[in-house]
């Protein structure tokens, strides 16, 4: 029987400072033995979005505690551990650095093997994690950073369907949350105030959808919701808790639309060439809204396909998802040396062409 192995994972990219320990077997699914995560939204919420340097300076504060804390938590020391994982791009390249320089020490010290991990193959395989789902499988990636279609055929090997050539959705609702006067992160609060608001008081737009691929947009959505705010303001002098829940309820429905539209496309080209396999799977912030959970659950019954959406700890940005990666990788590729680089963009599918999007939470890659 193959040989269980135990990984240290690091995340540092965005505004999330996180270290796990993950153990398994390569090609199978994890089991996480501890996942720290240090969030920082009190430092940016009055900055309405990540600012870069205060993100690093708190990433460069809290890395080594969180590697201590997921020690501690496991009740290991790092001689126990196997290897160590640390997201080496994209993201915002301060905060990565802090991870890169800190996971280097860590493996210099030990002699232990050094992983770098992309991101986003990070949450491009936690459907692996989780439930050990078979290549190749369907990967909706949603959050305030990420909106990509992927089809994931080995743990190193992805080709993107498409994506945003904008903003984000995540960015999408905290923007809206911002325009309603609704706390951040927005999409908890937009989601809150849709509850009996009308969802066909407001035609917003639903971009993209006369384009027979799987690209998305979201800025044009923005500025739709701005015009009818104000319209209603320069009518009635404010807004009317009614008149944001129309707002909020109009707008979720229409981002549910574009997106159960496009993951309807992606489906059915993944479908047409795998028919045997069927797994849709979504991971980030923005599978959480129940709303669009949905409207993806209901599409894969429809097509017979399996859905898988990670528990929300998973979804949003974490250290296990690096941890396994590495786990998942290993019997594929060379672990890095001391020359490993943060890299801010690092396309996932590198044949696939640039995404125009940079968007506030950095490049989309
Ligand atoms: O994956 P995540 O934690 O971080 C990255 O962006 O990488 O996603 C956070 C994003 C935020 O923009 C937040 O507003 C959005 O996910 N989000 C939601 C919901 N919960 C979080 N969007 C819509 N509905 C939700 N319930
Ligand atoms: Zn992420």
């Amino acid at each position: 029987m193959a040989q269980s192995i135990t990984i240290l994972g690091l995340e540092s990219s965005c505004d999330e400072t996180a270290a796990a320990l993950v153990r398994g077997v390569p090609g199978s699914k994890g089991n996480i033995l501890s996942s720290i995560v240090f969030d920082q939204q009190d430092l940016h919420k009055s900055f309405g979005g990540v600012v870069p340097e205060i993100a690093a300076r708190a990433h460069a504060e809290k890395i080594d505690v969180s590697v201590m804390q997921a020690l501690d938590a496991a009740q290991m020391t790092l001689a126990e551990v196997d290897a160590i994982a640390v997201t080496a791009g994209p993201g915002l390249i301060g905060g990565v650095m802090s991870g890169v320089m800190c996971a280097k020490g860590l493996a210099a010290a030990t002699g232990k093997p050094l992983y770098g991990i992309n991101h986003l193959a990070g949450h491009a395989l936690t459907p692996r994690l989780t439930n050990g789902t078979p290549f190749p499988y369907l990967m909706l990636l949603v959050s305030g950073g990420h909106c990509q279609f992927l089809l994931a055929h080995g743990p190193n090997n992805f080709s993107r369907l498409g994506g945003t050539i904008d903003d984000a959705p995540g960015e999408a609702f905290d923007k809206v949350a911002r325009l309603l006067g609704l706390p951040q992160p927005g999409g908890p609060s937009v989601e809150k105030q849709a509850v009996g608001g009308d969802p066909k008081r407001f035609k917003f737009p639903r971009p993209l959808l006369d384009r027979p691929d799987c690209d998305l947009s979201f800025s044009g959505l923005k500025t739709a919701v701005l015009r009818a705010r104000d319209a209603i303001i320069a009518e009635k002098g404010g807004l009317s808790r009614q008149d944001q829940s129309d707002i909020s309820a109009s707008f979720q429905e229409a981002v549910a639309d574009v997106l159960a539209k496009k993951a309807q496309r992606a489906l059915l080209g993944y479908l047409d060439a795998h028919p045997a396999v069927r797994s849709f799977c979504v991971a980030g912030g923005v599978a959480a809204n129940t709303a669009i959970r949905q409207r993806l659950q209901v599409l894969a019954q429809q097509h017979d396909t399996q859905f898988i959406a990670p528990p929300l700890a998973l979804c949003t940005d974490n250290a296990a998802m690096i941890a396994f990666a590495a786990l998942d990788q290993m019997s594929d590729r060379e672990p890095d040396g001391m020359t490993l680089a943060a890299r801010p963009r690092w396309p996932l599918d590198q044949a696939a062409p640039a995404m125009l999007g940079s968007g506030k939470k950095g490049a989309k890659a």
